[in-house]
């Protein structure tokens, strides 16, 4: 049975607390591909396909044309920054885009200017923007709230979606305030520090009814309070941490390691990089943050309590350098020390010269439109389909998060059919030749 969606009539509209590297990157590729110079390459809804029904079939439309997803020309973005650049300048700045590409895009960039920051300069030490709201945490909420609304009206909005691009902030657990909605909100009205800046953005867009991705691996949405207002508001969320450069090629190789069942002693991972990102995480409570997001990836696939002989004995570390020639450019170097049959030792070696918000941009514009179809369709809280283009995905409590990309597509397809009604695909196959026996 097809689920009851809602038709992507009008416009959507796309805010980003953090006007930053991604999402400038974002912007200025999406305005590119409105006016035919750029392709959206990276982007599964704009360029992937979809198999439907039996391979005999040959059914494989474009998923943008299976799922009703919001059309490119209906998009409107906004956001909010620290600091008072319009996309333009920080599109500039960050230097991820050639001065070409930009200026064919330059009076749309212009005309977004960021409104001002909900920000706590304790989250993020290595900022001293100060275009920044004033006010305790209850009222920077309702500013935010306001700010939502007003972008709404004023661009003759149908619907709003968030996706968090702001820097990563400092590390911290979750404590009692983050523990239940009410004590959410008198934290909010103490003006309690563990409320994190990004925790404001997120509380007014679940209020509102808004879905909220988050792009970092902050803890924003990934609190019990957060997750009680979204069902309450009927607003998916999904997070955390775009999963980008040595995080994706860890996710596409550990995998097949562990098909083929080969034992790996040690895999250690550095990165360079020289963006405001990278000046963020030099920060050791910022990389801490970070860290730990990345760390999860390897266990969750190899599963070393379950495969002793193979992965018992795991090393994995992860280093990230701030290294400023490299700008966006971020460098990264693996080396993974694996065994085979009888114990005997090989090595990988990566060295992946990526282009960080490149492969960011496409994401954040995936969780938007995807969230937005999840709202349509009635779809609340945690939305573990979407954890395909997530770092440390979250999961419903005690869940242990799938980070296997191939599964994580398997999941995300299976999902659009279910929405749509089609047949899910298990890949078992055998009926094409017990068919065949049985016309013999
Ligand atoms: N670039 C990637 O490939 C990638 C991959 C995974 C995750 N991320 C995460 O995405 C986020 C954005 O990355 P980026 O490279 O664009 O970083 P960036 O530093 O270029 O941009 C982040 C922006 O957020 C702003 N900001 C910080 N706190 C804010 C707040 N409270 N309200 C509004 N704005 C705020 C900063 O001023 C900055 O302009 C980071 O958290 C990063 O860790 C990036």
């Amino acid at each position: 049975m097809k689920m009851k969606i809602s038709p992507a009539e009008g416009k959507l509209g796309i805010l980003i607390p953090g006007l930053g590297a991604v999402a400038t990157t974002l912007i200025a590729g999406v305005e590119a591909v409105k006016k035919g110079i750029s392709q959206p390459i990276g982007s599964l809804t704009q360029m992937g396909h979809i198999r439907l029904g039996k391979r005999t079939e040959n059914r494989n439309p474009k998923i943008q044309d299976f799922v009703p997803l919001a059309h490119l020309g209906d998009i409107v973005f906004g956001g909010w920054d620290v600091y008072e650049d319009n996309v333009y300048e920080a599109a500039a700045n960050a230097k991820v885009l050639e001065p070409a590409l930009l200026n064919s895009v330059k009076a749309e960039l212009e005309s977004i200017k960021p409104m001002k920051a909900a920000f706590d300069k304790n989250y993020a030490k290595n900022l001293n923007g100060t275009h920044v709201k004033q006010g305790t945490r209850y009222e920077l909420a309702q500013q935010v709230m306001e700010d939502i609304k007003n972008f709404k009206e004023q661009n003759g909005l149908d619907r709003v979606v968030l996706v968090w691009c702001g820097s990563t902030e400092i590390y911290y657990e979750a404590s009692a305030i983050h523990q239940t909605l009410a004590a959410f909100e008198q934290a909010l009205l103490d003006d309690d520090k563990l409320i994190a800046p990004s925790m404001i953005y997120a509380y007014a867009a679940l209020k509102l009814g808004v879905p909220f991705a988050n792009g970092a691996p902050n803890l924003t949405v990934d609190i019990p309070a957060l997750i009680e207002l979204s069902k309450e508001t009927q607003s998916p969320i999904a997070g955390k941490d775009f999963k980008t450069g040595q995080t994706l090629m860890k996710t596409i190789l550990a995998p097949g390691l562990a098909a083929r069942s080969l034992g790996v002693h040690g895999w250690f991972s550095t990165n360079i990089l020289g963006n405001r990102d990278g000046l963020v995480l030099d920060d050791p409570d910022n990389f801490k943050t970070k860290e730990v997001s990345k760390l999860g990836v390897l266990e969750d696939i190899f599963k070393p309590e379950e495969n002793q002989e193979l992965y018992g004995e795991i090393y994995h570390k992860i280093r990230i350098n701030y290294y400023p020639p490299h700008g966006d450019n971020k460098e990264s170097w693996d080396n993974i020390d694996i065994f085979g049959w009888l114990g005997y030792k090989m090595q990988i070696k990566i060295n992946f010269l990526c282009r960080d918000s490149i492969l960011a941009a496409p994401i954040a514009l995936d969780l938007a439109l995807f969230c937005d179809l999840a709202k349509r369709a009635n779809m609340s809280g945690i939305q573990e389909w979407l954890s395909f283009y997530l770092k440390s995905p979250q999961t419903a409590e005690g869940l242990r998060p799938e980070n296997d990309i191939f599964k994580q597509l398997i999941k995300l397809e299976n999902t659009l059919r279910y929405m749509m009604g089609e047949d899910l695909i298990t890949h078992l196959g055998l009926d094409y030749y017990e068919e065949a026996y049985a016309e013999a």
